[in-house]
């Protein structure tokens, strides 16, 4: 092929460096809590209200159901300063970052909108106002985020499954999930969160997880637990190995188990 007409590339170039040096002239001041409120006041506030107790005019917005129950799933209480969907440790803060992404993408199965028609600026604004209803962070950092690192290739593997098996069996989460994942153990009917209201463990035929929808946003849900609620984690408990086959596990009961590999 000969070139009868001029390559755009020259001209793409020009136009990203041009809007690299906009960004760079354009570069922003820190997060702002008072920006922030403008933000919170127009598109939070309806449910998460305007002490940050979770107690605004939508409060009850989502109603899960469940083995015959009906759960209804409030809106963030911010006073407390305590967060599920962490990158750190159980009992630590969570990263700014971690606030940014459950902000941005919303959280599934909870009525919790995802943000993305906000910029970045309103999304770093608004996290840094949330954080002004607990004393909390003005008395600690964020804790360190533990490191999970890519999925190793034998996840999935039928080996793998069956190992996540027995580990699932040894750690007992089907006491509250159920043996066969759908939520529904012994001590389903009698969890209750931080706050007092009644929760449900996650139905793992029920669709995505909340915490995100990648392999290593299983393996931080019980590394890290979910803060608030009755799901541990098991850092403590459980060796780098054993993590990634109960990822495989619970990816295979959310596959529907046997039922769904033979559709
Ligand atoms: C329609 C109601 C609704 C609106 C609007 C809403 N939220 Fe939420 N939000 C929720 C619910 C419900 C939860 C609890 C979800 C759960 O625990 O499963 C939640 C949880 C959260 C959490 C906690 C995440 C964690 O790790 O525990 C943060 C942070 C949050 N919301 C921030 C915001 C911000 C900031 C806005 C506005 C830009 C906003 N929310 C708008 C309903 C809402
Ligand atoms: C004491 C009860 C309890 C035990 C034991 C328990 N969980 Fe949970 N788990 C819960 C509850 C409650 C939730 C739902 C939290 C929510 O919706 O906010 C949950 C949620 C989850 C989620 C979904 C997270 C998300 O992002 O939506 C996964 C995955 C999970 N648990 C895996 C496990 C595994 C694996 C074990 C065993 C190693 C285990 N759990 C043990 C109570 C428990």
């Amino acid at each position: 092929m000969t070139g009868v007409r001029a390559k755009p590339w020259p001209l793409l170039a020009l136009a990203a460096l041009a809007s690299l040096a906009m960004l760079a002239t354009t570069a922003r001041s820190e997060p702002s809590a008072t920006r922030g409120k403008a933000v919170y006041d127009s598109y939070c506030v309806i449910c998460h209200g305007d002490q940050g107790d979770g107690k605004g005019l939508m409060g009850i917005i989502h109603r899960a159901q469940q083995n015959g129950f009906v759960v209804t799933v409030y809106p963030r209480d911010f006073t407390a300063g305590v967060y599920k969907f962490r990158t750190t440790a159980s009992g630590d803060l969570p990263t700014d970052e971690d606030l940014i992404r459950t902000v941005t993408n919303g959280i599934v199965r909870s009525g919790m909108p995802s943000h993305k028609d906000l910029t970045r600026a309103q999304i770093e604004d608004v996290v840094e106002y949330i954080k002004s209803f607990s004393p909390r962070w003005t008395e600690e950092l964020p804790g360190d985020v533990v490191e999970i690192g890519p999925p190793p290739k034998h996840v999935g593997t039928k080996a793998s499954v069956q190992k996540g098996n027995e580990i699932y069996a040894l750690m007992k989460c089907g006491e509250c999930h159920g043996e066969t994942g759908l939520g529904d153990g012994p001590s389903s009917a009698n969890l209750k969160d931080d706050w007092g209201d009644r929760i449900v463990p996650f139905d793992f035929t029920s669709g995505p997880l909340k915490g995100g929808t990648r392999t290593e946003d299983l393996a931080r849900t019980f590394l890290t637990g979910l803060d608030g609620t009755p799901m541990p984690s098991y850092d403590q408990t459980i060796t780098l190995d054993q993590q990634w086959d109960l990822v495989s596990y619970c990816l295979y009961l959310m596959q529907g188990g046997d039922e769904g590999k033979s559709k």
